[in-house]
């Protein structure tokens, strides 16, 4: 296929740009929000900023690394069973969403592995949600038609490597199934006239792909991706976990589920993460300011030796202190439970097909964590995604936090205090 057919046009960036200003409008009326639920001491929020849809918990791959699914992941360990999310109860839950309070984020498991995925693309499509997949991408292929049509598409495309590599951690044949699909995908919305989807390049920073960092700039290319998202393997350890099922218990009267230990990796200690470091420094300077594809990590703020320290100092946090995620977006489970912390489904504020959904999201759990997070962060909380992934909002509620005289620091019960 003619490559050039498929690059990026200045009616697919201008596209972008206002996708990336209706985020920014959304997270600038979620900081007055947020302050405001503050000040007036009620807690409670009229919109999550951020839906993430988990329709099915499923999966066709087993990547090492991957917390559910993966060589510690929580789905072996029995912590939660599988399902897929019922379609009379998502058709529901999806009609009473704004998109324009809301950015929708389609997670999994594999999203395209749920059985009524035609439902959920319809349901996107007939509202013009601003839609985020993260995706695999070796199952898209039956479903291009509806893809190519949901206007305001995002994709983080998770490859982690070249074909070898990739193939290795993922299965053999996944690099090239999802290649061939998003090429098809850019060919048939070029021919139908809507703007490319934006593709992030989505590879997990670990002990399976420090050898073939560098080699996803080449890739992206081949992709012809927008962005390479550099995302950090999000871990803890045995006695971080612990800790937290002491703090859950003290602060909550919860018991943990277990899934904490999805996050644990036996080769962690040994690894030598300096070669990240070296690897990544090596991007960084290949890399280009204003020419695609655009590289970041998440997080973000990493810089030349963080990109070490991030694996070996767990206290480090590199600046994010607090955590707004119970204030700021929700996570719905296939089985319509809402969780705030993703990959630690121990706090469930309601569940939105039984109660609703703003009844969940404001629901007395949801008040008491949110109580909470401001001014605690729990043991777990250091290497997971939450306390980072929010940095484009991180401004607003800074600012917030500000105006309400609340320090930036917080308690963080890591190392937890000796009698
Ligand atoms: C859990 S997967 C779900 C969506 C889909 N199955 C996929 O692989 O893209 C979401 C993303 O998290 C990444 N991931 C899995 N385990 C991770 C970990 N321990 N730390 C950081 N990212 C991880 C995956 O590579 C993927 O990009
Ligand atoms: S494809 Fe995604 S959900 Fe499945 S095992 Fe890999 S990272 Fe986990
Ligand atoms: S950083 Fe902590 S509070 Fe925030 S989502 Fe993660 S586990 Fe939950």
């Amino acid at each position: 296929m003619d490559k050039m057919r498929f690059s990026y046009k200045l009616t697919d960036y201008l596209h972008f740009a206002r996708m990336a200003a209706r985020s920014r409008r959304r997270q600038c009326v979620w900081g007055k929000l947020y302050e405001d639920s503050i000040r007036n001491q009620s807690f409670k929020l009229p919109v999550a900023t951020v839906v993430q849809l988990i329709p099915t918990e499923a999966c066709n791959l087993r990547c090492p690394f991957c917390n559910q699914w993966g060589e510690n992941g929580y789905f072996f360990d029995g912590v939660r069973p599988v399902q897929h999310m019922d379609q009379e109860s998502l058709i529901k839950f999806m009609r009473g969403l704004s998109p324009r309070d809301s950015l929708i984020s389609v997670h999994g498991g594999e999203p395209f592995v749920y059985k009524h995925i035609d439902t959920l693309l319809e349901l996107l499509r007939e509202q013009q949600f601003d839609v985020i997949f993260t995706t695999n991408g070796t199952l898209l292929k039956p479903r291009l038609e509806q893809l190519a049509k949901i206007r305001n598409l995002m994709f983080l495309l998770s490859i982690d490597g070249d074909e070898p590599a990739h193939d290795r951690v993922r299965g053999k044949g996944t690099f090239k199934k999802a290649l061939d699909s998003m090429a098809e995908l850019f060919d048939l919305r070029r021919r139908i006239g809507v703007p490319l989807p934006a593709v992030i390049i989505s590879s997990t920073v670990c002990e399976w792909t420090t050898d073939t960092l560098e080699k996803i700039y080449d890739v992206a290319r081949d992709f012809n991706a927008l962005a390479i998202n550099y995302n950090f393997r999000w871990f803890l350890t045995e006695d971080v976990g612990k800790a937290y099922e002491r703090h859950l218990e003290h602060a909550f009267g919860l018991k943990s589920s277990g899934a904490w230990r999805g996050w644990t990796s036996a080769n962690h200690e040994k690894h030598d993460y300096s070669r990240v470091a070296e690897s990544l420094s090596q991007v960084m300077t290949r890399k280009r300011r204003f020419t695609r594809p655009f590289v970041f990590t998440t997080p973000s703020q990493l810089r030349g030796s963080d990109y070490k320290t991030y694996f070996t100092d767990y206290l480090d946090t590199f600046g994010a202190e607090s955590c707004f995620m119970p204030f700021y977006w929700a996570r719905v489970h296939a089985n319509g439970e809402l969780i705030f912390c993703p990959g630690h489904p121990d706090i469930i504020a309601g569940n939105v097909f039984r109660d609703g959904f703003m009844e969940s999201f404001n629901s007395d759990v949801s008040i008491k964590f949110r109580k909470h997070i401001l001014t605690n962060r729990f043991p777990i909380c250091n290497r997971c995604c939450g306390l980072y992934m929010t940095n484009p909002a991180r401004p607003f509620e800074q600012k917030a936090r500000k105006n309400l005289g609340l320090p930036k620091q917080v308690t963080t019960h890591w190392p937890e205090a000796r009698p």
